[in-house]
């Protein structure tokens, strides 16, 4: 029997499909927003059971729309969120700020819940649009509809990743591989099926007007990370602190790519530790402790990049 009905934006990335498959475990209707039903429907069709998920095509800027599919609901999730801009609409500023503020104006109207989903460490950011983006859509959200429950995750890895199955795509083929900063920025990662299990967790337990720093068990540094990345792929890569002008200048010319591996906007963000704040109400202050430790986790499909694999060069 459906005992909710929540309506996820964002639902095809790599957060949504995991809360699809964890929200209708427990009998939750999901109505699954996507830009494009033939490039992503074969992927969302198969995360839930006959009767448990509709597959809905929308522009989300399109607010007639956005108000007929709040309105059959009972909470909205909001997973949309991009990591370079692209053209004149696709902007950090229309993604990370202005969508959510419709969506909060009109889950206040029609009386709707909202999950937003945010990031971890943007907030003395001051050099970046990204960051700015996303705490000004906090804000916004924050203040037209309190009662919005705001999720800021760290880095959310799994292998449906846009993070370590990139990486280790590079770390198996370069014989070298920068290290912005040093290497030293911190970083908790969370596996996506923990941060699924934390937005459950928020729906299933009425905890609504809170601001959630959605972190895992451990925290790592960049080396750190890179390090654990070729230990899983059988690598070993020589890492070198790239000169921060040489990071902008590769960066400058990388960005212009339809899928830029780094942008400047990610050069300056990476400055920042992205680790829970000295204030911040965290997944384990709220009973929804993280506990797949990175180098475990990642070792279970990590082999698809080592000798032999899927994805290896070799
Ligand atoms: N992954 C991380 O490490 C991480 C860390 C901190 C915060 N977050 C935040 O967590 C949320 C979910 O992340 P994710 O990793 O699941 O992202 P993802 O895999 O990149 O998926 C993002 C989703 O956003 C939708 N989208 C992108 N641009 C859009 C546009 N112009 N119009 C409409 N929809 C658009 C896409 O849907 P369609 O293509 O189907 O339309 C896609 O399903 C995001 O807000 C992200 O910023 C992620």
């Amino acid at each position: 029997m459906i005992t909710k009905k929540i309506l996820i934006f964002g639902a095809s990335g790599q957060v949504g499909r995991y809360c699809i498959r964890r929200f209708v475990k427990n009998n939750y209707k999901v109505f699954a927003v996507t830009r494009n039903v033939h490039k992503k429907g074969y992927i969302l069709k198969t995360q839930a059971p006959i009767g448990y998920l509709d597959i809905i095509e929308a522009n989300i800027f399109d607010e007639n729309k956005l108000t007929e599919l709040i309105s059959k609901v009972d909470v909205c999730v909001n997973l949309v969120g991009i990591l370079y801009e692209k053209g004149n609409v696709n902007t950090f500023n229309n993604i990370h700020t202005i969508f959510p503020k419709k969506l909060a104006q009109i889950c206040y109207s029609k009386k709707v819940k909202l999950v937003h989903i945010s990031a971890l460490g943007l907030d003395k950011v001051k050099d970046s649009k990204y960051a700015s983006s996303k705490i000004n859509g906090e804000k916004f959200v924050r203040e037209i509809l309190p009662s919005t429950t705001i999720i800021k995750p760290s880095l959310v890895y799994s292998v449906d990743d846009n993070l370590t199955t990139k990486f280790m795509g590079l770390l198996s083929v370069l014989p070298f591989f920068p290290l912005y900063y040093g290497g030293k920025t911190k970083f908790t990662p969370i596996h996506v099926s923990e941060l699924a299990e934390l937005i459950f967790y928020v729906i299933s337990k009425d905890l609504y007007s809170k601001t959630i720093e959605a972190i895992g068990p451990e925290v790592l540094t960049f080396k750190e990370i890179l390090q654990t990345l070729m230990k899983c792929i059988k690598k070993n890569r020589i890492l070198f602190p790239m000169p921060l002008i040489l990071a902008r200048l590769s960066a400058f010319f990388m960005q212009v790519m339809p899928q830029p591996l780094i942008t400047q906007d990610q050069i300056n963000l990476l400055k920042y530790d992205n680790i829970k704040t000295k204030s911040g109400v965290t997944n384990f202050d709220i009973g929804c402790p993280s506990s797949l430790k990175f180098e475990d986790t990642v070792k279970d499909y990590a082999f698809n990049w080592t000798e032999g694999g899927q994805f290896s060069s070799s």
